[in-house]
């Protein structure tokens, strides 16, 4: 048995901490990091495989060429790139990841960009337009999240979903350490809230207490209760949550946070611009924005169901007086007075240009167009997924489809599903994997093609003994290895092969 099976079979029964704490001394030990590095090695050889296509196709530069290459010739390179890697999500084989992708609206967005292409919002002075147009995607996106109930909602136009949460952690963070001198601070979220909340905790020094979520991956709202102490600075719910696409209570976790005076932040990453319009649309989507008197800050994503390019999310905040927690000012340094609202400095300001003239060119009906289409393919996707015995569908997802297996190795599906082109996403605890439909799969005959090919695959795993090789392996690993700490040397490992020529 190797290390690999070991971990597997007596994973469970080992508790984590324990087991991390215990690696943290035995690594280090030569032998056993020796005896780990080696396990390590044929995951991370066929990672390298998979990370890095190019090498040998393509030319690449570990260091400057001292001639710069012909622009006709990297454009063309690119262009040959571009058009491999475009056959996956332009046919509508990945889930979430490209969430328009139609070519007249790329064509239109890459118009925009090229005419904005040298504008940074921190100027202001040189370029007005910019935060003209970030002012007025923040407040259209207001408008949408529940503004009329709560008329002080404002925001900014941040780089993304994990930039808009940042963010507003950092905000709570700073308001209690000035008006509640906390400075042990702590914020209560469900275990499927994103792990932006988790990165928020290490960068920023708050402790991340997790509850747990029910059968339906809602979080447990006498959990969230109990959870909340005197130096809790917020309450997080998701709206819906990457994982399993299921909608936390908001309502109660909202009105928990407001009793106590403390914060709540709805993360509407994925679903703020989908929620309002499938709710018009008549679709079971309960309470989950600024209607609630308990709900301080959201983020939404415009680069997701916004339909925007990549880059742009919203941060918004109940008033302005909690949105100055978020700002930046300096006065002594030589460098003159500086402030910036987010934390980069210079930012593209092509990027806020884009992302406002989609909205407005999508307008209302636009969004509500796109949503009905992306329900209706979803309502077809869940029925076909359910009509198959060996899965199960995890909750009672409205457009985020998770699925799991109690009879068959659901990384193997997933692994499968990738030998026939599908880029799904592998989740864990509970081992399954995800759909997340877009406007990608609204088109005539994918979803068809999803199920035909799920059932097909399916069918061969139920043959197949397990899988040693691919992502397997390395889902199966994390999701039963107690010891944490190895599951993040191996990420860490995959981040450096990332980053190797
Ligand atoms: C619910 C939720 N929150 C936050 C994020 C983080 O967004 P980003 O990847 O844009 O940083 C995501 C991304 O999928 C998400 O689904």
């Amino acid at each position: 048995m190797d290390l690999l099976e070991m971990v597997n079979k007596y994973g469970d029964k080992i508790d984590p901490r324990l087991a991390d704490a215990t690696f943290r001394v035995l690594k280090k030990v030569p032998y056993v990091r020796s005896l780990v590095e080696k396990e390590f090695e044929s995951i991370t050889a066929d990672l390298e495989k998979m990370a890095k296509p190019y090498r040998g196709k393509t030319r690449s530069f570990e260091r400057l060429p001292e001639e710069g290459v012909d622009r006709k010739e990297v454009l063309q390179e690119m262009t040959g790139i571009t058009r491999e890697e475009e056959k996956k999500w332009k046919n509508g084989y990945a889930s979430g990841a490209v969430y328009n992708g139609d070519n007249t609206h790329i064509d239109f967005l890459n118009k925009v960009y090229a005419l904005n292409s040298q504008t940074n919002p921190l100027h202001s002075d040189l370029w007005p337009s910019a935060s003209k147009y970030e002012a007025e995607i923040a407040s259209m996106t207001a408008a949408m999240l529940g503004r009329d109930h709560a008329p002080g909602v404002c925001g900014t136009v941040t780089s993304g979903g994990t930039e808009s949460i940042l963010l507003a952690m950092k905000t709570y963070r700073d308001k209690a350490r000035v008006e509640r001198k906390i400075t042990k601070p702590e914020i209560v979220i469900p275990v499927t809230a994103h792990a932006a909340f988790d990165k928020a905790g290490q960068y920023f020094g708050i402790k991340v207490v997790k509850v747990p979520v029910d059968q339906n991956s809602r979080a447990d709202v006498k959990m969230v209760k109990k959870a909340i102490t005197r130096r809790t600075i917020a309450v997080v719910g998701s709206a819906p949550s990457f994982p399993h696409g299921a909608i936390d209570p908001i309502s109660e976790m909202s009105e928990l946070a407001r009793k106590r005076g403390i914060g709540f932040h709805t993360d509407a990453c994925l679903g703020g611009f989908v929620l309002p319009w499938a709710e018009r649309l008549g679709y079971p989507v309960p309470v989950f924005d600024f209607r609630l008197p308990g709900v301080t800050s959201m983020s939404a994503d415009t680069h997701k169901y916004g339909y925007a390019a990549k880059g742009t999310s919203v941060v918004l905040y109940r008033d302005s007086y909690l949105r100055r927690y978020q700002y930046f000012t300096t006065t002594d340094w030589p460098g003159g007075l500086y402030f910036s609202p987010t934390f980069a400095g210079s930012r593209p300001g092509a990027l806020s240009a884009v992302c406002w003239a989609t909205m407005v060119s999508m307008g209302e009906k636009g969004y509500l167009e796109a949503t009905r289409k992306i329900m209706t393919v979803a309502d077809k996707i869940k029925e076909g997924i359910a009509s198959i015995p060996e899965l199960q569908i995890v909750g009672e997802p409205l457009w985020v489809i998770a699925f799991k297996s109690d009879l068959l190795d659901i990384y193997q599906v997933l692994d499968f599903m990738s030998k026939k082109g599908w880029s799904l996403n592998g989740l864990h605890r509970p081992p399954c994997v995800h759909f997340c439909v877009t406007l990608r799969h609204t088109g005539k005959g994918v979803a068809e093609r999803f199920l035909l090919d799920l059932r097909q695959v399916v069918e061969e795993v139920k043959t197949m003994p397990a899988s040693k090789s691919g992502l397997a392996p390395v889902y199966g690993m994390a999701a039963t290895m107690p010891i944490r700490s190895l599951v993040g040397e191996l990420l860490k490992k995959y981040i450096d092969i990332l980053y190797r020529v």
